[in-house]
């Protein structure tokens, strides 16, 4: 059997852009990527793309309605295709057993009772949703129990290592791609299959094989290592802002040790999306459950940090500003947890907002890519607040920085976007109340410039010598 149809069950940020570019690299074959949403299906069918992705609207013009198609006929794309890839969302569970960390398996197991009651003809069935260790075998217990007669499933694990605001890139260029199945004759000849498929563009010796369980740790494993790098870097910042040495200086000679390597090591506000607290929440759960504490414990010490990271810089700003942000406008600058995405889930601007919204602060946002409607949703979440009206009259959304900035008392910057390093901050200087303060997250602006110019500094990781005769310490009071 020769791989003709794909289909993709999740149109979201990893099966969208994934089969996207698995569309443009292999013509011959037929990509249908189906979603319950037809809301989000619409969005891919038109010319505004339900995510912000650099490059991808080029990819999906190219392909789109050529052998790319987005549809909610689920049954056809399921019964059609030869493989199809689960990437549905698998979050953290908000209820019952493993509340609060467990991976919650609802939408996997719905897609793959969907498959079993649809499927006339063999399939390979692809985890390309992030899932605990064993997940393939809950998959398959599934299947064949509600299998057809002379219908044959074979499941392999197939991790995306995907990282949003460079998806396009890491698709078309990835470190490797990993493929876990059975060890039996017929689970490498569907591994072979998947393998062929990515083998339209990436080189063999990329395609890394190895069994199911190991696939599908070494996604967990991937997430767990790369967050605990940030929280290494961002537990030194603080031991670096209270003796004078400065964190970048050090991330940069420790990072030039080729062992150690010169990657995420960017402290920062601390780090946010979807996939990093809820994997690492996810093996400390897994950990548990196998009797392993210490081994729990361990994982879950990169997520206090994260906490303690995101709660410290909160603070700095409370206590910089006199220790009362009552009534005061604080421009926020930039609300996705990262550049280039739009994406605000686990966003770090979430924290900070909400710690400065229960202080009594008004906060004028801007982020170039989140929707409105996105950042209201996300400062109304009942987890937030429980007064959302009152969330809805404290914070104002700008299209514009230097609207945004009009008359505040401080500038917070959540996100690293390139536009924010260009801007003309002798303009937003003067049109802000005074002192001027700029508290630097993501550690992107020139802030000898901005010192000169007379605002208030601080970053994270380094003491500003100049940012302030009352600012010795985040601990300190400082004042008036
Ligand atoms: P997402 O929420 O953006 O998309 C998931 C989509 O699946 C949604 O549109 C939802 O409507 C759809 N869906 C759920 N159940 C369905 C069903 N039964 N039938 C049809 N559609 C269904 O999620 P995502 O960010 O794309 O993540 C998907 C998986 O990939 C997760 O397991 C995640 O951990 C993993 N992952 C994500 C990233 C990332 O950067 N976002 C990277 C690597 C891996
Ligand atoms: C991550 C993994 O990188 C990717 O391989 C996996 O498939 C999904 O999860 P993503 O969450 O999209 O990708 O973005 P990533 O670039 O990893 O950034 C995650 C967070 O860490 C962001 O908030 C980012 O700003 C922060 N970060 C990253 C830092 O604070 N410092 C760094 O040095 C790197």
């Amino acid at each position: 059997m020769v791989i003709s149809k794909i289909c993709c069950i999740g149109a979201g940020y990893v099966g969208g852009p994934t089969c996207s570019v698995m569309a443009l690299k292999c013509p011959n074959i037929c990509v249908t990527v189906v979603d319950r949403s037809a809301e989000r299906i619409a969005q891919w069918n038109s010319d505004k793309l339900p995510i912000y992705e650099p490059g991808l609207d080029d990819v999906v013009k190219k392909c789109r309605n050529v052998n790319l198609f987005f549809s909610t006929d689920v049954e056809t794309a399921i019964r059609e295709a030869d493989l199809i890839f689960i990437s549905v969302n698998t979050p953290t569970k908000t209820f019952g057993n493993g509340k609060g960390r467990a991976a919650d398996l609802k939408y996997v197991e719905s897609a793959a009772r969907l498959i079993a009651e649809i499927a006339q003809s063999n399939k390979i069935v692809v985890e390309k949703s992030t899932v605990p260790v064993r997940a393939a075998e809950s998959i398959m217990h599934i299947l064949r129990a509600n299998q057809k007669p002379g219908i044959r499933y074979d499941i392999l694990s197939n991790p995306e290592f995907l990282a949003e605001g460079t998806a396009v890139d890491d698709l078309l260029h990835p470190d490797r791609v990993l493929i876990g199945g059975e060890e039996t004759s017929e689970g490498h000849q569907a591994l072979e299959k998947l393998s062929w498929v990515y083998q339209h563009w990436i080189p063999k010796e990329n395609i890394i094989t190895t069994n199911t369980w190991s696939s599908e740790l070494s996604k967990l494993a991937a997430n767990a290592f790369l967050a605990q790098r940030i929280s290494s870097i961002n537990s030194l910042s603080a031991v670096c802002e209270a003796t004078g040495a400065d964190v970048s200086e050090v991330a940069r000679a420790v990072g030039l040790d080729s062992r150690i390597g010169s990657k995420f090591l960017q402290a920062s506000v601390g780090f946010g999306g979807s996939c990093f607290q809820k994997d690492i929440l996810n093996l400390v759960y897994i950990c548990e459950g196998l009797n392993l504490p210490q081994v729990a414990e361990y994982w879950q010490q990169v997520i206090h940090m994260n906490e303690y990271q995101k709660t410290r810089f909160s603070q700095k700003i409370i206590e910089c500003l006199f220790n009362t942000v009552s009534d005061k406008r604080i421009s926020i600058f930039g609300f996705a947890f990262k550049k280039n995405t739009g994406d605000t889930r686990e966003t770090p601007a979430i924290t900070v907002c909400k710690t400065l919204l229960e202080e009594g602060a008004k906060l004028d946002i801007y982020d170039p890519k989140v929707e409105p409607e996105q950042i209201i949703d996300d400062l109304t979440h009942p987890c937030v607040t429980d007064s959302p009206e009152d969330v809805k009259k404290a914070v104002q959304i700008h299209s514009d920085p230097y609207s945004a900035v009009r008359g505040t008392h401080a500038i917070v910057l959540c996100t690293e976007w390139d536009e924010f390093i260009g801007l003309d901050y002798k303009r937003i200087f003067q049109s802000m109340m005074k002192p001027a303060y700029i508290f630097d997250g993501r550690k992107i602006l020139d802030h000898d410039h901005l010192q000169q110019i007379g605002f208030h500094v601080q970053t994270i990781g380094k003491k500003l010598n100049r940012s302030s005769g009352l600012l010795r310490s985040w601990g300190s009071i400082p004042q008036l």
